[in-house]
C-alpha cells in the first residue's frame, strides 16, 4: 500500500517536472504531435491549431473584420531583437513592447512578444496552416498578448489572451530583410544558443496588402495546446527565395551543441491540421470565398486529377475527425 502510494507520488511530481521542464516534446517519434495530448491535455481539445483553411466555407464579414490598426510596426525599436534557437524553432523576441495592434474585429489591443517560423524540408510543406489542403514552404507567427493582462505569461491561458498573425511564404525573390536575421543563422545553430541582432522595423517583413485575411479561434499550435488564440491568417504570401529556406533547412539544429553524433535540423517543424469541429472560419473579403474545386486560371497543375485527390483527402479527414470519439 504505501509502496504503491510512493510509487504513484514520485512518477506524478515526476511527469511534473518533465512537463514543466517544457522540452519534452518533438515533431517527429514518440512524442510526436500525435502523443503530446498524454502530457498536455489541451491538445486533445476540440478548438486545435492549426487547421486547414477551406474556403468554400467562409463566412465573409467585411465590416467587423476591419483593416487591423498596426501601431509601431513602422519604426526601428531602440532595442534589440533577441534571436534565438530554442530546440523547436528560430524565434526573435521583440525586447520592447512597443508594437500593438487593434481593430480588425480583435475586440482589444494586443501587443507583439515575439515572431518564429513553421518550415519544411522540401517546398511542399513547411506551413502549419493550409488553403484547400494546399500547404505552402514557411509560415510566419507574429505572437501578440492581450495588453489587459500585462505580459505574455499572465495571457497565454486566458480565452482572450492571444491575437498571432499568420503569413505564408513563397518561393520568389531574394528578400534582403529577412536576410539580415538569416545572417545570424551561423550563431544560433544550436539549441538555446541567442544573440541580440539590430532591429527591423516589422512592416518590412510583412506583405504589403494586409486587409485580406481569415480569422477564426484557436490554440497554441504547439504545447501546451492552449485555447487562447485568436487567428488571423493573410491571404498574401512572402517572397523568399529558395537559397534562403536552405539556410533555414541546413544551419538550424534542435541538438545542444554539447550532444556528440549526429545533429538533426529542425526542418518540419510543423503541427499537422487539426479538426474544425464546430468551428466558423470568418474572411474579411469577398475574394476570400471560393470554391477550391473551380478550375485554376493558371491552368496545367493538374486539374484533370483534382476530383480524386478531394474524394481522398476528403475520406482522410472524416476518418481523422471521427476517430478522436473511439478512443478513450
Ligand atoms: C506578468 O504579470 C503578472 C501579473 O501582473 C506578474 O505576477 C508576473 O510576474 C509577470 N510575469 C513576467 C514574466 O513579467
Ligand atoms: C488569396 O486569394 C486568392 C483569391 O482571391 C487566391 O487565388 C489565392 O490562392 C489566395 N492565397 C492564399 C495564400 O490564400
Ligand atoms: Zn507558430
Amino acid at each position: 500500500m504505501t509502496v504503491v502510494l510512493l510509487l504513484c507520488i514520485i512518477t506524478s511530481q515526476l511527469t511534473v517536472v518533465l512537463s514543466s521542464a517544457g522540452n519534452f516534446w518533438t515533431y517527429k517519434g514518440s512524442l510526436g504531435a500525435d502523443h503530446w495530448h498524454l502530457d498536455y491535455p489541451h491538445c486533445g481539445g476540440i478548438r486545435q491549431s492549426p487547421i486547414d483553411l477551406q474556403t468554400r466555407d467562409v463566412v465573409v464579414d467585411q465590416t467587423y473584420l476591419s483593416p487591423l490598426v498596426f501601431s509601431g510596426y513602422d519604426r526601428v525599436s531602440n532595442l534589440f531583437f533577441r534571436l534565438e534557437n530554442n530546440g523547436h524553432t528560430v524565434q526573435v523576441g521583440l525586447n520592447d513592447k512597443t508594437m500593438m495592434i487593434s481593430g480588425g474585429g480583435l475586440g482589444a489591443t494586443f501587443v507583439a512578444e515575439q515572431f518564429h517560423f513553421h518550415w519544411g524540408a522540401v517546398d511542399e510543406r513547411g506551413s502549419e496552416h493550409s488553403v484547400n489542403g494546399r500547404h505552402f514552404p514557411m509560415e510566419m507567427h507574429i505572437v501578440h498578448f492581450n495588453k489587459k493582462y500585462g505580459n505574455f505569461s499572465s495571457s497565454v491561458g486566458k480565452v482572450d489572451g492571444l491575437a498571432v498573425l499568420g503569413f505564408f511564404f513563397e518561393i520568389g525573390r531574394f528578400n534582403e530583410h529577412f536576410q539580415e536575421i538569416i545572417d545570424h543563422f551561423g550563431e544560433i545553430q544550436f539549441k538555446n544558443q541567442h544573440i541580440n541582432i539590430n532591429s527591423i522595423p516589422m512592416i518590412d517583413l510583412m506583405p504589403a496588402r494586409l486587409t485580406n485575411y481569415y480569422r477564426y479561434h484557436g490554440s497554441l499550435t504547439t504545447p501546451p495546446c492552449f485555447e487562447s488564440v485568436t487567428w488571423t491568417i493573410f491571404n498574401e504570401t512572402i517572397e523568399i527565395a529558395e537559397e534562403q529556406l536552405v539556410e533555414f533547412r541546413t544551419t538550424i539544429f534542435e541538438n545542444d551543441k554539447s550532444d556528440g553524433g549526429v545533429f538533426m535540423d529542425i526542418s518540419d517543424d510543423y503541427r499537422p491540421v487539426q479538426c474544425m469541429f464546430r468551428r466558423r472560419l470568418y474572411a474579411s473579403h469577398p475574394s476570400l470565398k471560393y470554391d477550391m474545386a473551380s478550375p485554376r486560371e493558371n491552368g496545367n497543375d493538374g486539374v484533370s486529377n483534382q476530383p480524386t485527390r478531394l474524394l481522398f483527402s476528403m475520406f482522410l479527414v472524416c476518418i481523422w475527425c471521427i476517430l478522436p470519439f473511439f478512443s478513450f
